[in-house]
């Protein structure tokens, strides 16, 4: 088995332990909403002892990982893996609060987007630079691919796309080269499509591919992962302990805006937010991992009410 840290590189590690060890419980559980490679999860588990871990992905690649990192906690019962949507958190209360024994969860992390190991494997489409199919589901069981939108979603459809979750400023002509070419040939791969973004608008900022947005946006499209986002929060606030909290890592600002809204939102009701100004990576750390250089850390502590 590859060591976990060869795979994925965990973002802002010592900014999370940090808040980790700041709770007060007789015993700790985690719900990791995102296991990945359990970057993360391995690191908090040294923390506490018998730590209960809910380890959650959509991707099984990522919970078969998990389930031989952690075998012998499986074992010991310390652990359940769960594959799915943490949007479909809920579904799963009666097992979590089983597992936990009624007592709610200490902490949560959400660590949002793709893993480097999705990036880097050619097949799951992600990467404008590697040939590979233009696919891009975290989750292969359900239908939506990146190569159906780009095939079949009309022009409009397109335009809107990468404006609203690409934050493109003018997709016209890219999307016009992409109605002409898909009535010659359907779009199949990654490179087809990197292609001719490449060709249309050439490289305008040293050091990003021109198909970087466009790319972003059809991934966060595929995997609504916007929508779970905003839909989310407040039911993994509902598993916390009191005393209990919510700490999510996004890597883009349209996903920030949304937990830095959504935060302030439930504030009132909830609890209170405990980042008031956003956790970044120290500059050593963003120096080694070139994914920490986006990455920013909110935290959410759960009030001692219930409404
Ligand atoms: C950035 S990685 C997490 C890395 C992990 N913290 C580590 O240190 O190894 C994100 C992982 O979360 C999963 N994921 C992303 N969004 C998800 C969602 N809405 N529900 C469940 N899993 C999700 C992805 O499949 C991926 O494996």
């Amino acid at each position: 088995m590859k060591n976990n840290l060869d795979l994925h590189i965990p973002v802002l590690l010592p900014e999370v332990l940090n808040f980790v060890k700041s709770c007060n419980f007789e015993q700790f559980s985690y719900l990791d909403a995102t296991f990945g490679r359990g970057g993360h999860a391995l690191e908090i588990n040294k923390l506490f002892e018998n730590l209960k871990i809910i380890a959650v992905d959509q991707d099984m690649e990522a919970i078969e990982y998990g389930k031989q990192l952690f075998a012998e906690k499986e074992k010991n019962e310390e652990i359940v893996f769960i594959h799915s949507n943490f949007s479909k958190i809920n579904g799963y209360k009666s097992l979590i609060n089983n597992f936990v024994n009624n007592t709610g969860i200490s902490f949560i992390l959400a660590d949002l987007g793709v893993s480097s190991p999705q990036l880097d494997d050619a097949e799951r489409g992600f990467s404008f630079y590697k040939e590979g199919p233009l696919d891009m589901r975290m989750d292969h069981s359900q239908s939506l691919t990146a190569s159906h939108i780009v095939n079949e979603w009309s022009e409009e459809d397109l335009i809107e796309l990468f404006i609203t979750k690409g934050e493109v400023r003018r997709p016209q002509k890219v999307v016009d080269k992409i109605i002409t070419r898909r009535k010659i040939k359907k779009f199949e791969s990654t490179d087809d499509l990197s292609y001719l973004i490449e060709d249309c608008l050439g490289w305008r900022k040293k050091g990003q591919h021109p198909a970087t947005h466009f790319f972003l946006a059809l991934r966060l499209e595929v995997n609504k992962e916007l929508e779970v986002v905003e839909n989310s929060i407040e039911s993994l606030l509902d598993l916390l302990a009191p005393g209990g909290l919510l700490l999510v890592i996004t890597f883009h600002s349209l996903e920030d805006r949304i937990v830095k809204y959504k935060f302030k939102e439930l504030a009132e009701a909830k609890g209170k937010i405990l980042t008031k100004k956003v956790v970044q990576a120290s500059w050593e750390d963003k120096k080694k991992n070139k994914r920490a250089r986006s990455a920013k850390l909110r935290v959410f502590e759960r009030g001692a009410y219930v409404i």
